[in-house]
């Protein structure tokens, strides 16, 4: 990730978070905190019997609503689907299209968390709903977390305008 802006802790200034969608919208410390707190509890529920590598989701919708997901394995493995898409596909299904954030949670079952990326499939899968600027928390506990933008993890993104003639 050279040249990629990791904080550690989250950017914060005096007790907020800012982040931009078309229009500014301000996330609280308390709101970041909550859904790394989630994501990482989340991993309890992944279905890794292969992996043996949980992850877990957390996807903050502006209507305040959170979406949380975990990675499910399939014995024929290409089937098992990542945390981050389970807690999109949950939201989405559910009406709400636009995020605010999400936080990811992984690592080896018997291991300590990681700063766990998303996988390519699921920053494609963000980038048709999320703004540049949507900020995606790699959180080892409430406390303890990197802040990326979507941009920073898919720059040059192919998205919906590239299907538009000229
Ligand atoms: N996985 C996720 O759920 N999210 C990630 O960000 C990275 C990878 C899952 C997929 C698979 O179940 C396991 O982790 C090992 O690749």
């Amino acid at each position: 990730m050279a040249g990629a802006k990791a904080v550690r802790g989250g950017d914060h200034t005096a007790g907020h978070v800012r982040v931009m969608r078309q229009e500014e919208e301000i996330m609280t410390e308390q709101e970041v905190r909550d859904i790394c707190r989630l994501a990482v509890r989340m991993r309890e529920r992944a279905y890794t019997p292969y992996s043996h590598f949980r992850v877990g989701a957390a996807l903050l919708g502006v209507s305040g609503r959170v979406y949380t997901g975990c990675n499910i394995e399939n014995a024929s493995y290409p089937v098992s689907v990542c945390a981050e898409r389970t807690a999109l596909f949950k939201a989405v299904s559910e009406g709400e299209r636009e995020f605010q954030a999400l936080a990811i949670a992984g690592g080896p079952e018997r291991g300590a968390l990681q700063y766990c990326a998303p996988c390519g499939v699921c920053r494609q899968a963000f980038q048709e709903f999320c703004p540049p600027h949507f900020p995606i928390y790699l959180a080892k506990s409430e406390t303890d977390f990197r802040r990326y933008e979507l941009q920073e993890l898919l720059p040059e993104a192919f998205g919906g305008g590239n299907l538009r003639e000229n």
